[in-house]
């Protein structure tokens, strides 16, 4: 072994779409997690554009968003030293093995997938064939870099079980090529729902912003919209996501803002009559929680220069391991090399 080898740490691939305004339910269900994974794991990062436009998008739109987004990987803790981070559009390599991968898909595959039904539910005038091989592009993104982790919320865990179908259905084929990739989904904060219906899950396409915190909400905006966050009927602050959804999802910002465990809040404001005091606490946590990350956000997001060399340097790193991959892919699918 050469003395400079060193042993390959396992890698984890994680993406976001750029298709909406950025909520502390990008932090709190993914990034945080991100940020505490990429010391131990080689770690890429990935803004998925091409992924966004399988719903129509506003050109101006979705290119300052995916710029949002990658400063947001930043702002939240993602360090580009240490992890990659890249626009999935600059690495032609994803589309390309997508198209072998579609090749290997069978129609049934991807027309029992579940968030294909909503989709094509909630974008009924828009029922394009992007959206019904959504998976298989995402599967490509994670194949590509043999990720053997994948960080994903509970929703995306069918697009993993195709992920791993496509690389043990490729190895079996050809020859063993591709990791297959385990999901990684975490138990606690994954989802923050709508402070205003909190049995959905906060969204920032949901039209009453009341319901969702922004990552670039004012402080006093936060504190607001926490003091008038739905609650249930009763007044003690304990954990019951079924009997109490708004009570526990106010617990679940609480617990992300702060680090402290549900037992520790309970006790807190044992006794505390009615939910005002709660609120006043999450309201303060969750906007000195936020503050920091917004201004981080803002000074990356103001420089595009030093973002626009970020993404090219991680864009480099990226390609360079993609390239080696479909490389060979495309040799043991048969084409001819040149
Ligand atoms: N489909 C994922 C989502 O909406 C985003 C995504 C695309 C992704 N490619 C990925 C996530 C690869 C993990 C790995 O959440």
């Amino acid at each position: 072994m050469n003395p400079t080898d060193t042993p390959r740490r396992n890698v984890i691939l994680s993406g976001m779409q750029p298709s909406g305004e950025l909520t502390i339910g990008h932090v709190a269900g993914a990034l945080r997690n991100w940020v505490a994974l990429q010391d131990e794991f080689d770690s890429l990062f990935c803004v998925v554009d091409l992924h966004a436009i399988t719903v129509r998008q506003e050109p101006a739109k979705l290119r300052r968003r995916s710029l949002d987004l990658a400063a947001m990987y930043q702002a939240a803790g993602v360090d580009a030293s240490r992890s990659v981070i890249f626009i999935q559009s600059h690495v032609p390599e994803h589309v390309q093995l997508s198209w072998v991968l579609t090749c290997l898909t069978g129609m049934g595959e991807c027309s029992r997938m579940t968030q294909f039904k909503e989709k094509s539910d909630r974008h009924s005038d828009n029922i394009n064939v992007g959206l019904f091989t959504y998976p298989i592009l995402m599967a490509a993104d994670i194949l590509l870099y043999n990720a053997d982790c994948v960080p994903v919320g509970e929703d995306q865990k069918q697009h993993l079980e195709l992920a791993r179908n496509l690389a043990e259905r490729f190895n079996h084929h050809y020859s063993p090529t591709f990791t297959v990739p385990e999901p990684y989904i975490p138990k606690l904060g994954g989802r923050i729902m709508s402070l205003q219906e909190p049995t959905k899950k906060m969204s920032k396409s949901d039209p009453n912003v009341k319901s969702w915190i922004g990552l670039t909400d004012s402080d006093d905006e936060i504190r607001s919209k926490i003091r008038r966050a739905v609650t249930d009927s009763g007044t003690d602050i304990r954990y019951d996501e079924l009997a109490r959804p708004g009570i526990s999802n106010l617990m679940v910002l609480y617990h992300v803002a702060t680090g402290k465990s549900f037992a520790d809040i309970e006790s807190e404001f044992a006794g505390s009559s009615g939910y005002a005091p709660f609120k006043e606490a999450v309201a303060d946590a969750v906007a000195e929680y936020v503050r920091p990350i917004r201004e981080r956000f803002v000074a990356i997001r103001a420089d595009e220069d030093a973002l626009g060399r970020t993404l090219r340097h991680g864009a480099e790193q990226a390609r360079e391991r993609a390239r080696k991959t479909l490389r060979k892919v495309y040799k043991k699918t048969g084409f001819v090399e040149l």
